[in-house]
């Protein structure tokens, strides 16, 4: 896929392997939209379909290579049952009359959640769309209906533990697991929640493990290209780390800075001695026990304590 962005910038940290990076929206804030106008609640998720129109055109042009919206939470069967029937109904009008458009667009449709509870002519729209739009590669647009993330863990559990016939390791049941929930979509490189809360609400728990969070006051209904490119914006500003440490930092503290040619084979305590030297800090645990470094061993690799003299 072209990026819209440019050369070097956060984009180019996306989970590998995907053609462009996961963006993830909890829509929130319809109701609250409409109210202020005096306006039925439903009134607010009819104007946010327009808001998602916006979004859906405008993603593919920034490089975003999957989006996820949540349109229905497997919570929200707890809302009034007119509201409930009018989501749903309105989810299953913009699949049937948006199919051409996401189609000749080369947005490829696919639905997730729980099916077993949708009614017919919603299951029909999606299958539909789902076929018709197959073919797209410019954009994997992916719609949470009925969705709950803790349910999708729980089921990439069983199915994990069904393919390990019970002899799986905490690792071997992460890495199946990670294998159903990456087929599903894979990690959320930037997760953006409008209307002003602060929360995750079951939204792609496993997923967004690593991912940007923005969040915007912004009411769903109103959010257009701009807040989208806004949000992408202060993502491509953000360092991502993933648990690590930043990239200049890592070159430093491996003795690049000092000048070792033998950058990656320097020992811990030579790095430690180098960073005496240089800055002056005496590590107190250093000083207490000599610096921990790995030796090897009969049976492997074994951490042991080497004592670099001097900080005593
Ligand atoms: C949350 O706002 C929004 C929803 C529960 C529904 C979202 C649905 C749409 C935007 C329309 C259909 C979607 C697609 C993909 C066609 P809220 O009602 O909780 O707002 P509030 O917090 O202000 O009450």
């Amino acid at each position: 896929m072209q990026s819209g962005m440019s050369a070097g910038g956060n984009f180019a940290l996306q989970s590998e392997g995907r053609d462009g990076p996961h963006v993830a929206i909890i829509m929130d804030g319809n109701g609250r939209w409409a109210a202020r106008r005096g306006l039925p609640r439903v009134a607010g998720h009819h104007a946010g379909v327009a808001a998602v129109r916006r979004v859906v055109e405008r993603a593919p042009e920034l490089g975003i290579g999957t989006l996820t919206v949540y349109a229905f939470s497997s919570d929200n069967w707890r809302r009034p049952a007119f509201e409930v029937r009018s989501v749903l109904a309105l989810i299953a009008a913009y699949l049937r009359l948006e199919r051409d458009a996401l189609r000749e667009a080369g947005v490829r449709l696919e639905a997730i959640g729980r099916r077993d509870r949708l009614p017919r002519m919603l299951l029909r729209e999606i299958a539909q769309c789902e076929a018709a739009t197959a073919g797209g590669t410019r954009l994997h647009l992916r719609v949470a209906v009925d969705y709950s993330s803790r349910d999708a863990i729980a089921r990439a559990a069983a199915r994990a533990a069904r393919g390990l016939h019970g002899s799986g390791t905490p690792e071997l049941v992460e890495r199946a697991m990670a294998e159903t929930l990456r087929e599903e979509g894979g990690d959320v490189d930037l997760l953006i929640r409008t209307g002003g809360e602060k929360r995750l609400s079951d939204f792609l728990l496993w997923e967004s493990a690593y991912a940007e969070l923005v969040f915007t006051d912004v009411m769903w209904p109103d959010f257009g290209a701009a807040d989208l490119e806004a949000a992408v914006e202060e993502f491509r500003g953000r360092e991502r780390r993933f648990g690590g440490v930043p990239v200049c930092e890592r070159i430093a503290d491996s003795g690049q800075r000092s000048g070792n040619a033998q950058v990656g084979t320097t020992t811990s305590a030579q790095r430690a001695q180098s960073s005496r030297r240089e800055t002056g800090w005496v590590d107190p645990v250093e000083k207490a026990i000599g610096v921990i470094e790995p030796t090897q061993a009969k049976g492997g690799l074994e951490w042991g304590t080497v004592d670099i003299g001097g900080g005593r």
